[in-house]
């Protein structure tokens, strides 16, 4: 096998999962990166590297729905210490603002450079000769250097799809100098935000001491690595056509047919991530029912918390404090079949995520720290009327287009509040002009336009510096 494009993340695209019949299928991944990646690796007929779940071990690569895939298997050890070790309980709230404690284990790092070499060597045994290879994510920040060691020919790519921390909260990771040296092995360093991008760069001359210009940096072995914002963006087009079909129209009345038929349908989906801010938004809804500015006749608040990394600690807490408080909201507000929380702990497909969006007509987004949020901008994507108003936070990548949604912070719930009733309040003509403006946004920006300017950049000319640099510093 051998691909002139290689998609390296944590993750295929699909799951390893068991059927009702007991067999063993494939389920769409959750998260982000697959929904903007995937029309990617489809449009180049590329082939994915990553981790289809679970411990199995013996996986070949496959083809799946037009799809050339290579699963990496990963032991029980490997999950605990690399996945929801290093990755999701010290990364993950790290470059999130320490919404939550991150913890450091030196076994976890010393999981996450086997797992990172592990793929970098996978990488480098399929990329054709002179191939591009794009690496995704915080799981994979070891992989750029260890390949472009093992293949000096390959054109590397390395995109995070989450925030990346400013240098206070980055340097408290006793690897950092390691992740630096590591997301340098790219010739192109790709970020959700400006800012994101020059965080990156002010480490690397702090604490790697290379010397930069503005978003490039000028490596020792003659190399210029740049560093820049890509904003990531969806199929807006695709999700446009899915949510106008018939099947979804049906489905969208259904959905509001089975709620009773309420005035007002509030709507969140998110995987149960503590960045995500779902309890102040439940608890800024429910109080603005028991504040008498909304009654449980009228208005319902739908939320769709997608199971996610359910064996770390704080991913458990966070779902027994969510259950804890829709069981009191309900308890305390609801009358008999009208719940104030309609709460789904589930994931949905494609279809469903549409006739929701359709459904609702408040959608209610309020991250503590998001990359960009997707949801936010498949909301959109989906009003073909222009109706439906978005409240979103300001700390979500995605605030920085869609100006024009209620924009709150999530740290303030009596803020939240006045913009969730200002959102359901506001008239028509209102509603109708901010959604017609971030709809432009999101149709002129959308994912093919994200991949096209990533790519583009990735594959321009690279010319060595030949200017004379070395690292200074060793911290
Ligand atoms: O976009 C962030 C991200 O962590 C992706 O890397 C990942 O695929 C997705 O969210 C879902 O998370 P997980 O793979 O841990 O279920």
């Amino acid at each position: 096998m051998s691909a002139d494009l290689v998609i390296v993340a944590n993750r295929l695209p699909v799951d390893r999962v068991e059927l009702d019949d007991g067999s063993a299928g494939w389920r769409g991944s959750p998260g982000g990166l697959v929904t903007a990646v995937e029309p990617v690796l489809r449009a180049n007929d590329g082939t994915w590297v990553g981790w289809p779940g679970g411990t199995e071990s013996d996986l070949d690569p496959f083809d799946h729905e037009g799809l050339h895939l290579v699963p990496m298997s990963m032991n029980a050890q490997e999950i605990q210490e690399f996945y929801e070790g290093f990755s999701n309980a010290t990364i993950w709230p790290i470059y999130h603002d320490l919404v939550a404690k991150p913890e450091f284990h030196r076994e976890w790092w010393d999981a996450y450079v086997s797992v990172n070499q592990r793929f970098a060597e996978k990488a480098a045994e399929i990329a054709a000769k002179g191939a591009t290879v794009w690496v995704h994510d915080y799981q994979l920040q070891l992989v750029p250097q260890v390949l472009r060691e093992l293949r000096p020919d390959l054109r590397i790519g390395f995109y995070l799809h989450i925030p990346f921390p400013p240098a206070e909260l980055f340097q408290q990771l006793p690897w950092r100098r390691q992740i630096l040296e590591g997301l340098l092995g790219a010739d192109l360093v790709g970020f959700q935000m400006p800012g994101a991008a020059a965080n990156f760069v002010r480490l690397v001359r702090q604490r790697v001491g290379h010397k930069t210009h503005r978003d490039l940096i000028y490596l020792p072995d003659g190399r210029t690595v740049r560093a820049a914002a890509f904003p990531i963006s969806i199929d807006a087009a695709g999700f446009e056509e899915l949510a106008q079909s018939e099947p979804v129209g049906k489905r969208a009345t259904a959905i509001r047919d089975a709620l009773g038929n309420p005035t007002k349908i509030f709507l969140g989906i998110d995987r149960l991530d503590y960045t995500k801010g779902i309890y102040a938004r439940l608890r800024a809804f429910s109080e603005l029912i028991n504040d008498g500015h909304l009654d449980v006749e009228e208005a319902v608040f739908v939320q769709v918390a997608v199971p996610s990394r359910e064996r770390v600690e704080q991913y458990k807490i966070l779902r027994d404090d969510i259950d804890r408080l829709v069981g009191r909201i309900n308890g305390d507000v609801g009358r008999i079949g009208r719940p104030a929380i309609s709460y789904l702990h589930t994931s949905y497909p494609r279809e469903e995520m549409a006739a929701l969006y359709r459904a609702a007509d408040i959608m209610v987004v309020t991250p503590y720290r998001d990359g960009m949020n997707l949801v936010a901008k498949e909301y959109v994507a989906c009003r073909f009327h222009n109706d439906g108003a978005l409240v979103l936070s300001e700390f979500a990548g995605a605030a920085a287009e869609l100006r024009q949604a209620w924009l709150v912070n999530p740290y303030d719930i009596n803020g939240m509040k006045s913009a969730l009733l200002e959102a359901c309040q506001a008239d028509e003509k209102e509603v109708t002009r901010r959604m017609k403006a971030m709809r432009k946004t999101i149709s002129q920006h959308d994912v093919q336009a994200w991949a096209e300017s990533f790519m583009t950049e990735l594959a321009g000319d690279r010319f060595m510096h030949g200017k004379k640099v070395r690292p200074v510093k060793r911290s």
